[in-house]
């Protein structure tokens, strides 16, 4: 990690000059029943092609907010996102994320969630044969061929969260956005999930901007990593994790990785809460 990259960037840049995404000024201010809430202050990210990108910040600082505004969920108040150039105003399947609940359907079989999201794609409408090798090429990525016709019902929590991946990756989005996807698994699925999303990034070269609490979880995945200051958000600082993949989230580089991300968030606090006795 470069130890001088925590100053406060006027744009978190984007490492390469091809920029897949791009944030200028974006602000959201929620008003709703004559409450005023600004969440962000503006934001200028870029995100480039095949990067790793973790927004890291306190509970409530916006990160899910940014996430949704790049979803095309929700609206900025003021500035711009951009994907490859083009604004985005609304959801699309370029553009796809991968929630906390993995929000798949009960009903279907593994297989058919994977296919669902691919038949009103270009080039799968009309073709179930094409939707179920794609499904299976992805099954295969996350190792649960062998599961393929099993109800999601039957499966384990961190079986669920990898249908949910597949899915999400069958369209073939520009950008995977992630918010916060495991944190009610146990410590040795989600130490395994975080090798199998390193894999899976390595080997589809996706771009993925992903939301996290957790320090290690930052560390162990994130190329770069956003540290938001608390509400309203604005980025305080950037760090480059330059460990090589794949990465073990029980490897002490990592740890020692998370503990100057966790710092930056004690300083955020420490800023926050003044006057406080320790
Ligand atoms: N739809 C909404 N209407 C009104 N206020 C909202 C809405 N969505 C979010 N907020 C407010 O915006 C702020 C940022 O919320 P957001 O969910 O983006 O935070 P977060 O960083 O994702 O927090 P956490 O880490 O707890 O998930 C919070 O104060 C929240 O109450
Ligand atoms: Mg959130």
């Amino acid at each position: 990690m470069d130890p001088n990259a925590s100053s406060i960037p006027a744009t978190a840049r984007a490492a390469t000059a091809t920029v897949k995404l791009r944030l200028t000024r974006v602000t959201k201010v929620f008003e709703s029943g004559g409450q005023r809430v600004e969440a962000l202050q503006p934001i200028d990210l870029e995100v480039s092609e095949g990067e790793f990108v973790v927004l890291f910040g306190p509970s409530g600082c916006g990160k899910s907010t940014l996430l949704n505004m790049i979803a095309g969920f929700e609206e900025p108040t003021s500035g711009e996102i951009t994907l490859e150039g083009q604004p985005v105003t609304e959801p699309g399947s370029d553009r796809l994320m991968l929630f906390q609940e993995h929000a798949l359907f009960p009903w279907l079989r593994v297989i058919d969630n994977v296919t669902y999201g691919l038949r009103w794609e270009p080039g799968y409408r009309f073709r179930p044969r094409r939707r179920r090798e794609k499904a299976m090429e992805l099954l295969r990525l996350v190792h649960l061929e062998e599961f393929a016709k099993s109800p999601v019902h039957e499966l384990s929590g961190g079986m669920k969260q990898r249908v949910a991946l597949a899915r999400a990756l069958a369209p073939d989005p520009k950008v995977l956005l992630v918010d916060e996807p495991f944190p009610a698994l146990d410590a040795l699925v989600r130490a395994k999930l975080y090798t199998e999303l390193q894999d899976i990034l390595v080997r589809t070269r996706k771009t993925i901007v992903s939301v996290t609490h957790d320090p290690r979880e930052a560390a162990c995945l994130g190329d770069r990593v956003i540290v938001f200051t608390g509400r309203p958000g604005s980025i305080k600082a950037e760090l480059t994790v330059e460990l090589p993949r794949p990465r073990d989230i029980n490897d002490p580089k990592v740890a020692e990785c998370a503990g100057i991300i966790a710092k930056q968030l004690e300083e955020e606090n420490n800023e926050t809460i003044p006057g406080e006795k320790i």
